[in-house]
């Protein structure tokens, strides 16, 4: 058995596991602990749809080994509502998910976990300061539906 033992701290919860050397982060999500809602889409760094927060800062769960991680914290689309400095609004969501709503910032939705994520990562940077600087910020996340108006709009909203 080539796995490792590491402690990862996942939406609040610390769970240690064994990893195989090679399982990136975005795999160890999905197929081992089943937290779907981060996505796959190109698996090689060029859409954003794996985007989770680690330590606060956004990164391409695809292109990170779990094992590189022990001891990190990490939080999933569905530990975004946790991370709400006001706490989570009425129905239990992050304000950002609430601006993404509000604005229609999503077709199909298969980016929105990354979109979320990214947008919380980039709050925590403090480069939210204007729409082209959301706009560069952004840019490591992809749409094909070409939501990217919206999106700039709900993360604008939220940022005000
Ligand atoms: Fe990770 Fe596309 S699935 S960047």
């Amino acid at each position: 058995d080539t796995r490792v033992g590491i402690s990862l701290t996942i939406n609040g919860e610390t769970r240690a596991l064994q990893v195989a050397p090679w399982t990136s982060l975005l795999d160890l999500l999905r197929e081992q602990l089943d937290l779907t809602g981060t996505k796959k889409g190109c698996d090689h760094g060029q859409c954003g749809a794996c985007t989770v927060l680690i330590n606060g800062i956004r990164v391409n769960s695809c292109l990170t080994l779990a094992v590189m991680k022990d001891g990190a914290e990490i939080t999933t689309v569905e530990g975004l509502s946790a991370l709400a400095a006001g706490g989570a609004g009425a129905n239990g969501l992050h304000p950002i998910q609430d601006a993404f709503i509000a604005h229609d910032a999503f077709q199909c939705g298969y980016c929105t976990s990354g979109q979320l994520c990214s947008s919380v990562g980039l709050m925590n940077e403090g480069h939210a300061h204007s729409r082209d600087e959301i706009r560069e910020a952004m840019s490591g996340n992809l749409c094909r539906c070409g939501a990217y108006t919206n999106i700039v709009d709900a993360i604008e909203d939220v940022m005000q």
